[in-house]
């Protein structure tokens, strides 16, 4: 790690620690066996699993409200109060007000409309500054703009642990640079970078900031004001809700960026860039996944608000990921002829989520993931889009990394598990 110490915008610490049982309970998957295991979730960057809540909230939309929007009748009324009502929840999540949030169909669609709609306002020769870490959701939709010719530069990261080399990044904007684009966690080797302080150099050029935020979401609390970014993308179905996306953005960007639309969508600013029907069902159950998120934090103290609430329910959430990283790394290096790809360093564990990749000498990371897959033991292997790190690090054409990715709700069992499956023949 050669950047300056993280800046990232962390909640206060935990008065009681997290209560496993509770927070499994209200999983139903949790509770699968495969081949005669109970099935480890180890999958959680492809996506989380569910908690009842949500599923209740999806399924009683569809059985008692479902209906298009802005109808003069009960149900059409009620649709349009589950969309408003899921907008406050996910401003509580990100720290933002309601009208800054953007409801889509998932994390790259909503890029992909803000890269067209800012390409808009861009001319031959200006700069867009990207990474090597970045997932390529956040890559592809602004390298569609060099065909309007505009320049896209990529800063480069530190081999030895996979962190961001923020000196080459710093270095690389330039006058031109209109805008910066940067995910704020690794879905791939677990790198929490620091935003803060990258949106603060970027703004100092004058150039905007996109913060794909996909990948720190189940692990972090997002405080989008704290951090002044322009924009922020994640999606729900990585942190605990159904299939979806959502985007923050500044209120005055969603204003005067002119979206692609059709003519009957309204101009009103945040409905302009969410084009066609919504996902109602899904924009119910992601209230539901916000609240359950919010009782887990009420859980541990009296919390005045939502905010509060969601501030305790990351502050426990990262004390226990924090023991699971632990506990993985000390096992990890144990384990002959591994390689991990990301930080290992102790005095670094704050600047990493409980994302590994590895790779194992004489074995390709699919015949590991099929070997733990037979025990019950769901992980992934490939490059999971993050493919610019995949072809920095020389692995793209073997196969990529075994990816083993926790969330709040896995055990120090099961990390023992993964970890007896790795080292066993
Ligand atoms: C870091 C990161 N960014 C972006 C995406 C794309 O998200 P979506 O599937 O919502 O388009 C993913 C999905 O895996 C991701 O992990």
């Amino acid at each position: 790690m050669k950047s300056s110490i993280l800046d990232t915008t962390q909640p206060a610490r935990a008065t009681k620690p997290l209560d496993l049982a509770w927070v499994r309970s209200q999983f139903p998957s949790l509770s699968r066996q495969v081949n005669g295991y109970p099935a480890a979730f180890l999958d959680g960057p492809g996506g989380t699993q569910i908690p009842q809540r949500v599923i209740d909230a999806i399924s009683k939309y569809l059985s008692t409200s479902n209906a298009n929007t802005c109808g003069a009748y009960a149900t059409s009324r009620e649709t349009d109060q589950t969309i408003a009502g899921a907008r406050a929840a996910m401003a509580d999540f990100l720290g933002c007000v309601a009208d800054e949030i953007v409801f889509g169909p998932n994390m790259t669609t909503l890029t992909f409309a803000i890269s067209r709609a800012i390409g808009r306002e861009l001319k031959s020769g200006d700069e867009i500054l990207l990474t090597h870490l970045d997932h390529d959701a956040n890559v592809s939709p602004w390298r569609a703009l060099e065909e309007r010719g505009v320049k896209i530069q990529f800063a480069d990261i530190n081999l030895d642990d996979c962190t961001l080399n923020i000196e080459d990044l710093a270095r690389k904007i330039t006058p031109r640079t209109r805008l910066v684009a940067v995910g704020y966690a690794s879905n791939a080797v677990g790198t929490i970078n620091d935003v803060k302080k990258i949106i603060r150099v970027a703004h100092a050029s004058g150039a905007m900031a996109y913060i794909d935020a996909v990948h720190y979401a189940p692990h972090g609390l997002i405080d989008v004001r704290e951090l002044d970014c322009d924009f922020l993308a994640c999606s729900t179905y990585k942190f605990f809700g159904p299939h979806m996306g959502v985007l923050y953005g500044k209120r005055e960007h969603l204003a005067w960026l002119q979206p692609y639309k059709v003519r009957a969508n309204t101009n009103a600013v945040p409905q302009r860039w969410e084009w066609g029907t919504l996902n109602h069902e899904c924009i119910a159950g992601t209230t539901a996944c916000v609240e359950y998120l919010a009782d887990l934090g009420r859980s541990l103290a009296e919390c005045p608000d939502r905010r509060q609430a969601l501030r305790l329910a990351y502050a426990a959430i990262q004390s226990h990921e924090r023991k699971l990283i632990e506990r993985m790394l000390r096992g990890l290096r144990e384990i002959a002829g591994l390689r991990l790809y990301g930080i290992s360093d102790p005095a670094w564990m704050e600047s990493r989520c409980p994302t590994f990749a590895v790779r194992i000498d004489g074995h390709t990371p699919l015949e590991l993931a099929t070997k733990l897959g037979n025990r019950g033991i769901f992980t992934w292997d490939g490059n999971y889009y993050a493919i610019n790190l995949t072809e920095r690090l020389g692995v793209e054409q073997s196969g990529g990394f075994l990816r083993i990715g926790l969330v709040h709700y896995n055990t120090e069992e099961e990390v023992d598990r993964v970890l007896d499956g790795l080292g066993s023949p």
